[in-house]
C-alpha cells in the first residue's frame, strides 16, 4: 500500500528525466571543477574562481534534484553524463556555453512536464535552478567574448 503511494507521486516518464538532469548536473560540477584545476594562460586567472563557485552550485543542484527525485519515489543515479575537460582555455568555455544551454532546454522542459503532473513544488525547484544556469550561461558567454 505504502509502496503504491511512492508509486503514485510521479510518472515514470518524470522521474526519468529527473535522474538526466542528476546525470548532467554531476557532469558539469566535475566538468567545471577539473577545468577549474586545469585551467592556463593569464586570463585563466580571471575564469577559475568562476568555475570553482559555479561547479559548487552545480553540485548543490545534484544534491536538491535528488533529494527531490527521492522524495518521489525514484533512486538518484550515480553516474555522471560523459565529462569534457579540454585543453585550452576557449576550448572549455565553449563546451560549458553549450552544456548550459542544453540545461536550459532540459528544465523548461521539465517544468513543462511537472506542471501538467500537478506538481507545483518540482517545477517552482526547477524555476529556481533555471535561474541559476541562465545565470552560468551569461558569465560564460561573456567569458568567451573576453578570450576572442
Ligand atoms: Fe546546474
Ligand atoms: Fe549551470
Amino acid at each position: 500500500m505504502v509502496e503504491l503511494l511512492v508509486k503514485n507521486r510521479a510518472s515514470k516518464k518524470l522521474l526519468d528525466i529527473l535522474n538526466n538532469a542528476i546525470a548532467r548536473e554531476l557532469q558539469v560540477a566535475i566538468q567545471y571543477m577539473w577545468q577549474h584545476v586545469q585551467w592556463s594562460g593569464v586570463k585563466g586567472f580571471a575564469v577559475q574562481e568562476e568555475l570553482k563557485k559555479i561547479a559548487i552550485t552545480e553540485m548543490k543542484h545534484a544534491e536538491t534534484i535528488a533529494e527531490r527525485l527521492f522524495y518521489l519515489g525514484g533512486i538518484p543515479t550515480t553516474k555522471p553524463e560523459p565529462i569534457f575537460v579540454g585543453k585550452a582555455l576557449k576550448e572549455m568555455i565553449k563546451r560549458d556555453i553549450k552544456d548550459e544551454e542544453n540545461a536550459i532546454k532540459l528544465y523548461k522542459t521539465i517544468i513543462e512536464m511537472a506542471e501538467k503532473e500537478g506538481d507545483t513544488t518540482t517545477a517552482f525547484i526547477f524555476r529556481e535552478i533555471l535561474e541559476d544556469e541562465e545565470e552560468h550561461h551569461d558569465t560564460f558567454t561573456t567569458l568567451h567574448e573576453d578570450l576572442k
